[in-house]
């Protein structure tokens, strides 16, 4: 497998430091974008190929293009952060990297060296430095790399042609509310992936698929969609784009990885985190009954969700056909605000990085 060199195009295109400036006191989520972007080739035969950071542009597609008519495509989420020193280090991009090449292997895409998509991340990162935000607050640049089919045709079979870009935007809070907790709509009908399907895979099929059902969480006046098992309705797997935790006082617990669950860098780290601080962490399965009789009966202590997106937001208020209840009294839990905290500290650089995670520039 060739690992092209990323190739620097003059920028044709750049935000005034004004503009720049306005945008990072009140990012949003990916509402803006950075002044470039990277782009490199796959083509069958000659493998990766024309690697570019270039400026941030529409791209233009055939209309027959393969991925406008049966998705294969795929996608990462990471974030990179200001350091005290005014330095800035991504979070974990190996693991977003590994789950890229899973999720390409998944949908019969070719898979990007791990070497390359971080060298991708690192010259999109140091050409638009000016646009991590400030250290400290709860702001930070997300990339959001990201690869597609580009050959023309309308036959179905894996194409022969791909395009991997990386782009990147300041981010606030997910959540419009911050860490205000969020209220979640159990359904018990809709799923999100199959045994076998593609759930534990990052490709926007299964995010399209979610938002018929994160449609119908919001007509119940619910932030986020729960979805369960496909196969009995019954287990919790995630969210609509993030994983859940349950806290039982000392003891948190989240979903085992099923394949039909996507494995969140988020989750993972919170694993160690979690034991780091002293708390038990476990990975089994949760049934919504027992999710509802726990918290009725004061077990259950707290609930959060978690991605890169998300960080850890706590859940307020969950319902279900015929049953509403409030965790931790509709207020952000104490363990998931200290979780929070350690894991914010590591990425802004603020608590000793003890497991090696941030990828210095
Ligand atoms: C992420 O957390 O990076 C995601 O891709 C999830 C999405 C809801 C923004």
């Amino acid at each position: 497998m060739t690992t092209p060199t990323i190739e620097l195009k003059p920028s044709a295109h750049a935000l005034s430091d004004a503009e720049r400036v306005a945008i990072l006191a009140n990012p949003g989520f990916g509402r803006h974008f950075t002044d470039h972007m990277v782009t490199i080739r796959w083509t069958e035969g000659r493998g990766w190929h024309d690697g570019q950071l270039v400026p941030y542009a529409p791209i233009s597609l055939d209309p027959a293009t393969n991925v406008l008519h049966y998705a294969q495509e795929i996608f990462e989420g990471l974030k990179a952060y200001r350091q005290p020193d005014g330095s800035v280090a991504t979070f974990r991009p190996e693991m977003n990297a590994r789950r890229f090449q899973r999720s390409a292997r998944r949908l019969a895409m070719p898979e990007l060296p791990v070497e390359t998509f971080i060298e991708a991340c690192d010259a999109l990162v140091q050409q638009d430095k000016a646009w991590v935000p400030a250290h400290g607050g709860e702001e930070s640049l997300y990339l959001r790399p990201f690869m597609i089919a580009t050959e023309v045709g309308l036959g179905v079979k894996p194409a022969n042609e791909y395009l991997f870009l990386v782009i990147a935007s300041p981010a606030g809070a997910y959540f419009p509310g911050g860490v205000k907790p969020v209220s979640i709509w159990a359904s018990e009908d809709r799923v999100r992936a199959v045994p076998g399907g593609m759930g534990d895979a990052k490709t926007g099929g299964n995010y399209a698929a979610s938002l018929l059902a994160q449609a119908e969480a919001a007509a119940k006046g619910c932030d986020q969609v729960c979805y369960l098992d496909a196969v009995e309705h019954k287990w919790v797997e995630e969210l609509g784009g993030m994983n859940l935790y349950f806290v039982y006082g000392d003891r948190i617990v989240t979903p085992t990885l099923t394949g039909s669950i996507l494995e969140g860098v988020t989750r993972d780290s919170l694993l160690t985190v979690a034991r780091d601080l002293g708390y038990e962490a476990e990975e089994r399965r949760v049934s919504l009954d027992e999710w509802q009789a726990d918290s009725e009966n004061g077990s259950l202590t707290e609930v959060f969700a978690c991605g890169t997106a998300a960080v850890i937001t706590p859940v307020g208020t969950v319902k279900r056909a015929g049953a509403e209840w409030k965790q931790s009294g509709g207020e952000p839990g104490k363990v998931t605000l200290r979780l929070r905290e350690a894991l914010l500290d590591i990425q802004r650089g603020n608590r000793e990085d003890v497991h090696g995670w941030m990828h210095k520039l």
